[in-house]
């Protein structure tokens, strides 16, 4: 089944593509937009990987069981949204965020992922869709919050990342969230 885009009041979400490359790849090499994700800032080797990782969640009824979104305006890119199933068989997700800095401080992130949490919930019937952050990601927590996902937990030292031991916050939304 192919994924239909999104669309949200500004913005369209659509699967991401070949032509996307050049886009995402100097998005994710930027080190502030790499700060705080575990590949991240991309050099050329790792972009080659997690592109291929990338173009390769195509729905979440594929093998992958993820998808990875482009968010537009006017045609634009803008965000990078993506969302993954670390539960399959009982509908738990993940969800991922990075903005473009051009377009940073216009609330596109926010509204690209809250497009397509209400998809996971309405279309995908997901139980539960969280999202990890580091506490020193103060901007990606401003959209989580925004979000009305809920803080759930503080991870201390759990992840090794580039030479040093990092602390996750756990941000998590439930269906039954979205009902009262
Ligand atoms: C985290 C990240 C996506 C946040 O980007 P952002 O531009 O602040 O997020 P949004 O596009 O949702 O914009 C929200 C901001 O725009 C403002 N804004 C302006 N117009 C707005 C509108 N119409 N609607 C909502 N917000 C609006 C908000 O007030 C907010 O600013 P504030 O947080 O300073 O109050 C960005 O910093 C990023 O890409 N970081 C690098 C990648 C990363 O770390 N990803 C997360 C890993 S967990």
């Amino acid at each position: 089944m192919t994924f239909a885009p999104i669309r949200s009041e500004r913005l369209e979400l659509r699967l991401l593509t070949e032509a996307d490359r050049d886009w995402l790849v100097s998005v994710h090499a930027q080190a502030d937009v790499g700060r705080f994700i575990p590949a991240g800032p991309w050099t050329e080797d790792i972009a080659e990987e997690e592109f291929a990782k990338r173009i390769s969640r195509q729905g979440f009824d594929t093998e992958q069981g993820a998808v990875s979104l482009v968010a537009t305006y006017d045609g634009t890119p803008v965000a990078d949204i993506v969302s993954w199933f670390t539960d399959r068989e009982h509908r738990v997700a993940e969800i991922g965020w990075a903005g473009d800095p051009e377009h940073a401080g216009q609330g596109f992130v926010t509204e690209a992922a809250a497009a397509l949490l209400d998809h996971l919930f309405n279309d995908e019937r997901m139980h539960r869709v969280a999202a990890r952050i580091d506490p020193r990601n103060e901007p990606s927590m401003r959209v989580a919050e925004r979000l009305g996902m809920q803080l759930e937990g503080h991870l201390r030292a759990n992840d090794w990342m580039r030479g040093e031991w990092c602390d996750t916050l756990v941000y998590g939304m439930l269906a039954s969230d979205r009902n009262v």
